[in-house]
């Protein structure tokens, strides 16, 4: 039996109005047997005499075509195949290009990779001015570049520089920032896409042709010299971004350098080599698992049964803090419910709701909303320094200070003006949520959701069911969780829940290797190379010495010694040096941005760096140390599966992406060399360092966390 085409047309007054809806499927990708159907389409259209004009639309209601079919991508087996693949996709494409009739795309909702390359060899685009309307070559973050002509018909479009800004970063543009570069024709309202676009197709079809700005005249980019200097910034920029780890940004420049400097037609085939040498690297591996992982999240609910998540138009926010009010902001800019904040005087609330606004005020200036959505969303924010208002709330988040009995009083208090079916959730970071609950009316309906600082800009959630947590409760988490943009994972309320409990002895190693005479930079230098955001000593002022001392502290006490912070630490908060927060930790900070190391720290360590360990062994160590506790905490269950491990190490604190995660990167060393090594730094150093019980099982029994 053959199934329904995804690819059907009508003709209407010589001109040809296409669609393209997969059917079954939610978004368009375009795979296989969508590629044979766009050549048979358009070389019948070319073909028939009674059309003059193409214009062509999604038949999805919010997606244009997010991009080529990613399963097909991760099932090729060789670098040959690969750049067949890629050298078919320009083909189709450059057909479209030089089709003896001219093609008008009308585009709404995601317009990515492929489906942006295909657009881009049309001949007029039109788009929707709506904010589901987003373009872009996402490519390089999978590890790949564009390869079906994106190197080569963007920078011809738009000039050098725009093109690598969209290329490099993998960032998609709204529709009016695609205008503004000349990749989109024209702008509209939804309601005008098909009338609009049918009318350019049918100008075209009369001998009209789009004049376009030359890209080639743009500033620097126009000659051969400034051409250079625009290439040479670029590659700089990768490098200070991708610390050489990432290959597929690299390869992309090249592709647009060597097709601007060579022609279309050599741009073309060394942009498909390039693409056949990148598709098959452990890198872009690494990549597609994280976007399956993170697509596959998206989808699950968090908890078995999955019972429908209950609707949450009211927020309740107690603490309006550094974290709550992050979190009030968060929820009003992106899930645009009502937020009521309360803090315990009026000034408190006042300075909340400020930092709350500024959310909303940086979205507007990053143009993300127009100022009349940005007043619209101010007025949902409000604040008091009583209850009123919670009577109405569906869900409370409690930010106060971390101490139990506070927590336990303000839960008391939360239940007592919230209705019933409430929701309370404690954005605790370190107390075990049955602990909290245990002072509840209704335990069932108590949870933990750990954000983490920024809230705005931290990816990751932590949804923490208590021991009586209801799965309702739990489901209306994670989706809340998301609705705020965040990716969720669901854990176990076990000390630290998970990422605490993989930083704690990282964060310990990393002073231990201090005392041991290794030197600030070098400790971050090393684990920076290594592929982290930033180091584990510019980690520990970020987070606060006195919030990692605490939370060293409940890990010790419920995890016993290998998990004691050496007493050092403790020192360091008794002087002052609380980090980033306080104007100093290990570096010094003015005006908020970080001076150099502050050598008094040495002094106050009693320590002379001499250079300590050296490079190798610092990340050996470093590194090691978290993934035994990883091993330890996946034994204990504390995430669902490795993935939720790996993906929250990922978002939750920046576990080199290309490594694949913690427990991706114990698979590729192998169980039986990392009991191994961890037996070498027992013996060495402690017995902090004595191998995971799990880690052994999997090295007896030659397995792995994940399957293959
Ligand atoms: P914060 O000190 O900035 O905010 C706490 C707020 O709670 C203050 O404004 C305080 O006035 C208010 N508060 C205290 N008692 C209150 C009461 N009875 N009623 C109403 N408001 C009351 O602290 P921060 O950093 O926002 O932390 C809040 C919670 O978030 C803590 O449980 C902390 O462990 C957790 N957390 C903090 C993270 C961070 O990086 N700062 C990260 C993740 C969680």
């Amino acid at each position: 039996m053959t199934s329904p085409p995804a690819i059907t047309w009508e003709i209407r007054d010589g001109i040809a109005i296409v669609t393209l809806d997969r059917p079954g499927q939610s978004v368009n990708v375009i795979g296989r047997a969508v590629k044979a159907e766009f050549v048979q389409c358009f070389e019948t259209l070319e073909q028939d005499a009674r059309v003059r004009a193409i214009a062509f639309f999604s038949g999805k209601p919010d997606n244009f075509i997010a991009g080529a079919d990613i399963e097909e991508f991760v099932q090729l087996g060789s670098q040959s195949e690969a750049e067949r693949l890629s050298a078919d996709g320009q083909d189709m494409l450059d057909r479209v290009a030089r089709l003896a009739k001219p093609v008008a795309v009308g585009i709404h909702g995601a317009c990515l990779g492929g489906g942006f390359e295909f657009a881009l060899a049309c001949h007029y685009r039109v788009a929707t001015d709506h904010p589901k309307t987003q373009i872009g070559l996402p490519e390089v973050q999978l590890g790949i570049l564009p390869a079906a002509g994106g190197c080569q018909r963007l920078p011809r479009l738009v000039g050098v520089r725009a093109a690598l800004d969209m290329i490099l970063a993998g960032k998609s543009e709204r529709a009016k920032k695609a205008q503004r570069l000349g990749i989109v024709d024209e702008l509209v309202h939804p309601a005008l896409l098909q009338t609009v676009t049918i009318a350019a197709a049918r100008r075209m079809g009369d001998g009209w042709r789009p004049r376009r700005r030359r890209a080639g005249g743009l500033l620097l980019d126009g000659n051969p010299v400034g051409r250079a200097l625009v290439f040479r910034m670029a590659r700089k920029q990768v490098l200070r971004k991708t610390g050489g780890h990432y290959p597929a940004p690299l390869a992309a420049l090249d592709a647009v350098r060597h097709g601007l400097a060579r022609g279309m037609r050599e741009g073309l085939r060394r942009e498909a080599e390039l693409f056949g040498r990148l598709a098959v690297t452990d890198v872009s591996r690494k990549l597609v698992q994280i976007f399956f992982a993170t697509t596959a999240l998206k989808k699950d609910a968090g908890v078995d049964g999955a019972p429908e998540p209950l609707p949450i138009r009211r927020l309740g926010v107690v603490g309006a803090g550094f974290m709550g009010a992050g979190i009030g902001g968060t929820a009003v800019a992106q899930a645009e419910v009502d937020v009521r904040m309360k803090d315990a005087d009026l000034q408190r609330v006042a300075a909340g709701l400020t930092t709350a606004r500024r959310v909303l005020d940086d979205r507007l200036t990053r143009r993300r909303i127009t100022r009349h959505q940005h007043q619209r969303l101010v007025a949902l924010l409000s604040g008091s320094d009583s209850y009123s208002g919670f009577g109405r709330a569906d869900l409370v988040v409690e930010a106060v200070f971390e101490d139990l009995s506070l927590k336990q009083k303000v839960l008391r208090e939360i239940e007592a003006a919230a209705p019933p079916h409430a929701i309370v959730a404690s954005n605790t970071s370190t107390i075990p949520i049955t602990r909290i609950a245990e002072a509840a009316q209704r335990p069932e309906r108590v949870i933990g959701m750990h954000f983490f600082s920024p809230v705005p800009r931290m990816p990751l959630l932590e949804v923490i069911p208590g021991a009586h947590t209801g799965p309702e409760v739990i489901s209306t988490a994670v989706a809340f969780g998301r609705r705020l943009g965040k990716t969720v994972i669901v854990v176990r309320d076990a000390p630290g829940f998970w990422v605490n409990r993989l930083l704690g002895p990282y964060m310990n190693e990393a002073m231990h290797l201090l005392l041991q005479g290794a030197r600030i930079e070098d400790l971050d230098r090393a684990l920076v190379e290594w592929g982290f955001p930033v180091g584990p000593i510019t980690l520990l002022d970020e987070v606060g010495l006195d919030v990692a001392e605490k939370a060293s502290g409940v890990l010790q006490a419920a995890l016993g010694e290998r998990l004691a912070p050496p007493p050092a630490l403790a020192g360091l908060v008794r002087d002052g040096r609380l980090g980033r927060k306080s104007g100093r930790g290990f570096y010094r900070y003015a005006k908020g941005r970080k001076q150099g190391v502050d050598a008094g720290v040495y002094a106050l360590l009693d320590r002379h760096p001499n250079g300590g360990p050296r490079p190798g062994e610092i990340v050996q160590r470093l590194v090691l140390a978290m993934l035994n506790e990883a091993a330890r905490a996946v034994g204990e269950g504390v995430v669902r599966s490795p993935r939720d491990g790996d993906i929250g190490a990922i978002f939750g604190f920046g576990f080199p992406p290309f490594r694949g995660g913690p427990l991706r990167h114990a698979d590729d060393l192998g169980a039986a060399r990392l009991v191994a090594d961890l037996e070498r730094l027992a013996e060495r150093l402690g017995p902090r360092y004595a191998p995971a019980d799990v880690l052994r099982d999997l090295a007896r029994h030659n397995t792995r966390f994940y399957p293959s």
